[in-house]
């Protein structure tokens, strides 16, 4: 979605803003525009597309100024374009504001304003909330005037504003839509995301739902919109810049496919104990006794982090024993789930604030159910506001497409699987297989990674397939779901992603010579079944590369290409066999000359419903 940031300091602030919006840009990139505060005058640039097209139209006092924000845009109400682009003014341009969220009273206010004489430039909602300041002004100083604007509006925001009337200041307001605050020496930082502030600041500040703060060299204080001062906790920001950054790669996606050996090991990092057979999670400590009650765990996730949670039920039901239920979290939120105290319900996110997730967890406090958050982005919303939780510690996932996350989502279900288990009766001797199969996947997603190159060749030799299907069964099932999805997000070919066994009930209708399909059949307990799937597409004249077991050469004989991962436990199985399907994706979308890091009409992190 849309991205914010803001300067306050003694050094350029346009530097720190074309900065901040670059490494913001995966989250929306239709339009982008900066607005800078200078001798109590505002300066601003607008362009549709890349920061790049804004950087260049940056002009004179523009490129000098102390204090300053601005915003890449993702188009919700009104086209993307000029005038819709951010940062938005009032009537006579003595404000300037960027908003991320949705005004849902709008129009409502938009027609009050327009009667009292205001003129609206924008199709935007968040053209209102500069209105409402100038109209308040008229009776009061810009801070109270700011927050009673914001008490006006229906829906949800991250704002950050600047106004000539107070112009050493920087306002920033929460509602719904993540605001942080980044602590420097003698300047402030301000953004809808820290990776947008890493290297530039150590200390961050995470502003609550309906809290505000005012921001001056000085220092800044952090209010309720009712005035009531708060002492917030200053935390330390771990990520590093170069984290943040490509590390020398052509993508972000595939130097985060290139990372899951070391994500893996951080997310099991002092939490596996491989001679108990146990997972030590400190995260769930405080409910662990809340936890030995419940019956039955409900998983509500979206996009790539539901797949995780499929794969994650049948982890939980075949080795901890609880009925498990992965729910599209955007269902959820609408649907009567039957739960209760004794229910767990489980958040998985990779960004913490996709909105469904958020939603789906409301509801399943307001039902009494327990709230668990397993989610990588440190201090986000499903964070803050779940019962306990897990970090994935995988690092920025700055990507669209979901890589890293998805694995690492996969060693922390495997984590919690040994968790429950281990309280419900699972033996010593299996709690130790598991956390020593575990212990081993970083080296053997190495070695599938090191694939790339043939991979690399089997995706110019099928670039021109006009539809694919994946198939796997059991464990390899969400698996099949999570490869189709890869290559429609970043390559834009249609596919499907079934359960083999179900593919004789309706796709098998779409094999022919064009169509091509990726068959996981790893060496497991289903082995046997998928192969009968694998001769009937052959029967039709389908071409198959096949996924499966290193010391299964032979099946190269029934497959038009063969793609080997090492030996695990069949649990673990969909941690070797993402992978290949994750450079199946990759290396199509370059062979095919798309924006892998951004591709159309996606966003990372989906804030609004
Ligand atoms: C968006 C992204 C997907 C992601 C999904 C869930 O649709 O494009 O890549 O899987 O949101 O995101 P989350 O941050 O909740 O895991």
């Amino acid at each position: 979605m849309c991205g914010i940031i803001g300067y306050i300091g003694k050094r350029n602030a346009k530097d720190f803003l074309i900065e901040g919006l670059r490494r913001l840009e995966y989250r929306g990139y239709d339009s982008a525009g900066m607005a800078v505060m200078k001798d109590g005058r505002i300066f601003l640039t607008k362009a549709v597309g890349k920061v790049a097209e804004l950087e260049s139209k940056i002009r004179g006092d523009a490129r000098q100024a102390m204090l300053g924000i601005a915003h890449t845009r993702w188009a919700t109400h009104g086209k993307p374009s000029e005038t819709n682009a951010h940062p938005h003014a009032d009537c006579f341009g003595n404000l300037s504001l960027v908003h991320n969220g949705i005004v849902e009273n709008y129009q409502e206010l938009r027609d009050m304003l327009v009667g009292k004489g205001h003129r609206f430039v924008s199709e935007t909602d968040s053209e209102v909330i500069a209105h409402l300041v100038e109209e308040e002004l008229k009776s009061c100083e810009f801070e109270d005037a700011f927050t009673r604007a914001l008490s006006a509006l229906q829906g949800t925001y991250g704002v950050a504003m600047m106004g000539v009337s107070d112009p050493e200041k920087l306002f920033v307001a929460r509602k719904g839509s993540p605001l942080v605050i980044g602590v420097g020496t003698d300047e402030y930082l301000v953004a809808s995301d820290v990776s947008a502030m890493v290297g530039h600041v150590s200390k961050v500040i995470y502003l609550e739902d309906g809290e505000m703060a005012i921001i001056d060299l000085q220092g800044y204080r952090v209010k309720t919109l009712d005035h009531e001062l708060l002492e917030k906790e200053e935390q330390i920001l771990e990520w590093s810049q170069e984290q943040a950054q490509k590390g020398g790669h052509p993508h972000f996606m595939i130097k985060e496919i290139l990372e899951q050996p070391k994500s893996f090991e951080d997310a099991l990092r002092g939490r596996l104990l491989v001679e108990e057979g146990l997972a030590k999670l400190g995260g769930l400590m405080p409910v662990e006794e809340r936890l030995r009650k419940i019956d039955r765990i409900v998983i509500a996730s979206c996009g790539t982090s539901y797949h995780a949670g499929l794969a994650g039920e049948y982890m939980l039901e075949e080795y901890a024993g609880i009925p498990v239920e992965v729910e599209y979290a955007s269902e959820f939120r609408y649907r009567k789930s039957l739960i209760d105290e004794r229910t767990a319900v489980i958040a998985l996110s990779q960004s913490g604030e996709t909105a469904d997730t958020l939603a789906a967890v409301r509801e399943a406090k307001r039902k009494g159910a327990l709230t668990l958050g397993v989610v990588n982005v440190v201090g986000s919303t499903i964070a803050r506001e779940t019962d306990a939780g897990i970090y994935n510690h995988a690092g920025p996932e700055v990507s669209v497409a979901s890589t890293k996350a998805f694995t690492s989502q996969l060693a922390i279900l495997a984590l919690l699987t040994l968790y429950f288990g281990r309280m419900r009766g699972m033996s010593l001797v299996t709690g130790k297989r598991i956390a020593e199969g575990l212990r081993m996947l970083p080296s053997l997603i190495e070695k599938v990674a090191e694939q790339s190159e043939p991979i690399k060749k089997m995706a110019k030799k099928y670039q021109d397939t006009p539809h694919f299907l994946y198939l796997g069964r059991k464990y390899n099932m969400p698996i099949a779901l999570e490869g189709a999805l890869k290559i429609k997000e970043i390559a834009y070919v249609p596919a499907q992603g079934y359960p083999t066994g179900e593919m004789k009930h309706g796709p098998i209708a779409l094999i022919d010579e064009q169509s091509l399909c990726l068959f996981i059949a790893p060496k497991d307990s289903v082995y046997e079944k998928s192969i009968s799937g694998l001769e009937e597409i052959k029967a039709r004249g389908g071409r198959v590369i096949v996924i499966t077991t290193e010391g299964n050469e032979a099946i190269g004989g029934k497959a038009d290409e063969v793609i080997l991962i090492p030996k695990t436990l069949e649990l673990l199985t969909p941690i070797l066999s993402i992978i290949p399907l994750q450079l199946f994706a990759y290396h199509m979308s370059v062979a095919k000359g798309y924006d892998v890091d951004r591709p159309r009409n996606l966003a990372k992190s989906v804030t609004v419903e």
